[in-house]
Order: structure tokens, then C-alpha cells, then sequence
């Protein structure tokens, strides 16, 4: 059994229809990837399973439960992390403060949680009670991270972690990912930088016009000539 398998996924914002019939299924451990041109719904992907986007027809099953009427504080609940594409920290409270948000959905702050994010993140650890506003692209990005592991997430849903960061600092990111997955947190990820995240995920997804066209390893997909010339520029 998958640990999130969407089937047959219509959904969209209002009566607006963006994704039409998607399938994507995520083992459990494994480290999945969608990519695709802009505007192909891989972000409405990931804000239907957090019930921002609308659930038209299909479902979205999570370890074995529909979760596609859940409202987000619901699939918070349920220990789903997400880290949006923009707009993932909030500026004007310090580092510690975002890291708490993370976890506002818990009875008890998770102190050791926290420690595990700033051991993982060192930088964050340097600027507890500095304001995320105030923190360079890489690091904002590290703290949305952050705090989503705050929920000891069993899944975590990425859309477009390397979006924004200077070319030295994508590769860190991506290692990053991989430490987090290596550590067992099965992962979900929307990439721009599709020929690395490829390289990087176990399986991929090629989504266009709001509908699945490629599925494979993510070595057979970067190998696959169609898709190198239809989506990864050659
Ligand atoms: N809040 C919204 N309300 C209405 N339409 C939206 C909304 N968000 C996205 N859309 C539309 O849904 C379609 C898919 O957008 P989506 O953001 O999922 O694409 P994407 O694949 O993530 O693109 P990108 O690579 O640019 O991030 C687009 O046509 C977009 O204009
Ligand atoms: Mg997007």
C-alpha cells in the first residue's frame, strides 16, 4: 500500500478546473519528483493534498484514509509537512518564533524537535532571535523546512526548494533534501531544476496542462529522449 496515493485527481480553485484525471502514488521512504512547465498544476498538486486547492472528483488517500476533505489545519494534523513555493516564513517573527508556528498544531512543543532542526540547520541555530525577513534566500528556505520537520512529518511536500537561490547554494539544498529522506521522512517534491531533482529522486512525474504525460524512474525519465526534448530543454 502506497502512504499517499492520489487517483483520478480533478481539482482546481472554485469552479476553475486545473488538473484533470493526475494519478501519483508515494511509497513509503520513497522520494518522488514532479516537474513540468509552468503553469502545469505540479503546485496545485500539493495545495489540493493540504486542502488549499479544491478536490473536484477523485481521491486522495493517505495511509489508507481519504483525506481530500480535510481543511489544512486537518491535514496538519494528520503530520503531513508542506513547505509552499512562496511566502513560507514569516518575515516579521524571529526564527524561533517561525519554528513554534511550525508546531502550533501540537499540545506540546516538540523541544526536541526543535534541537534536531537547528543541529540539522546550524545556521538557523546562529539567529534564533533574529526575524526570518532578515535571513538570506537559502537560509528563509532552510527555516521553512524547518518547520515542517517541527510536526516529525512522515511525508514532506516540497514545491520548488531551490527556487530563488544563488547556483552554489542548490546543490546544498538538494543535498539537504537527501539527508532528510536518507533519514527516513519520505519525500514529495516539485522542481524547476528538473534534470537535478531526476537525478536526485527515486521515481518522477512529468505533468502538462494539468494532466500526467511521463512516469519512471527518475533515471529512465532523464534518459527517455522524449521527454529530454518536450521538457528538459534537450
Ligand atoms: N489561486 C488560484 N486561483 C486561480 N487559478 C490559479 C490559482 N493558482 C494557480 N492557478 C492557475 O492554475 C494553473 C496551474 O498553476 P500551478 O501554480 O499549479 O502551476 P505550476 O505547475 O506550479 O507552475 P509554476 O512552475 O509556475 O510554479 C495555472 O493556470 C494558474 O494560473
Ligand atoms: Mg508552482
Amino acid at each position: 500500500m502506497s502512504l499517499l496515493d492520489i487517483v483520478d485527481l480533478d481539482a482546481g480553485y472554485g469552479d476553475l478546473q486545473v488538473l484533470s484525471g493526475v494519478d501519483i502514488h508515494v511509497d513509503d521512504g520513497e522520494y518522488v519528483t514532479i516537474v513540468g512547465p509552468n503553469g502545469a498544476g505540479k503546485s496545485t498538486v500539493m495545495k489540493t493534498i493540504v486542502g488549499i486547492a479544491t478536490c473536484l472528483g477523485g481521491s486522495i488517500e493517505y495511509q489508507g484514509t481519504d483525506i481530500s476533505g480535510l481543511s489544512p489545519e486537518e491535514v496538519v494534523r494528520e503530520r503531513i509537512g508542506y513547505v509552499p513555493q512562496t511566502n513560507n516564513v514569516f518575515p516579521t517573527l524571529t526564527v524561533e518564533e517561525n519554528l513554534r508556528l511550525g508546531a502550533y498544531v501540537l499540545d506540546e512543543m516538540p523541544e526536541d524537535r526543535k534541537r534536531d532542526v537547528y543541529d540539522r540547520f546550524p545556521a538557523l541555530a546562529d539567529r534564533t532571535d533574529e526575524d526570518a525577513g532578515s535571513l538570506s534566500g537559502g537560509q528563509q528556505q532552510m527555516l521553512a523546512m524547518g518547520c515542517a520537520l517541527m510536526l516529525d512529518p512522515d511525508v514532506l511536500l516540497l514545491d520548488e526548494p531551490s527556487a530563488g537561490l544563488a547556483p552554489d547554494l542548490v546543490d546544498d539544498m538538494f543535498d539537504r533534501v537527501d539527508e532528510i529522506n536518507d533519514a527516513g521522512t519520505t519525500i514529495l517534491m516539485v522542481e524547476q531544476n528538473a534534470k537535478e531533482a531526476l537525478r536526485r529522486c527515486d521515481r518522477g512525474y512529468v505533468l502538462a496542462n494539468g494532466r500526467n504525460r511521463y512516469e519512471d524512474d527518475g533515471d529512465a525519465l532523464l534518459g527517455d529522449e522524449e521527454v529530454r526534448r518536450e521538457f528538459l530543454g534537450g
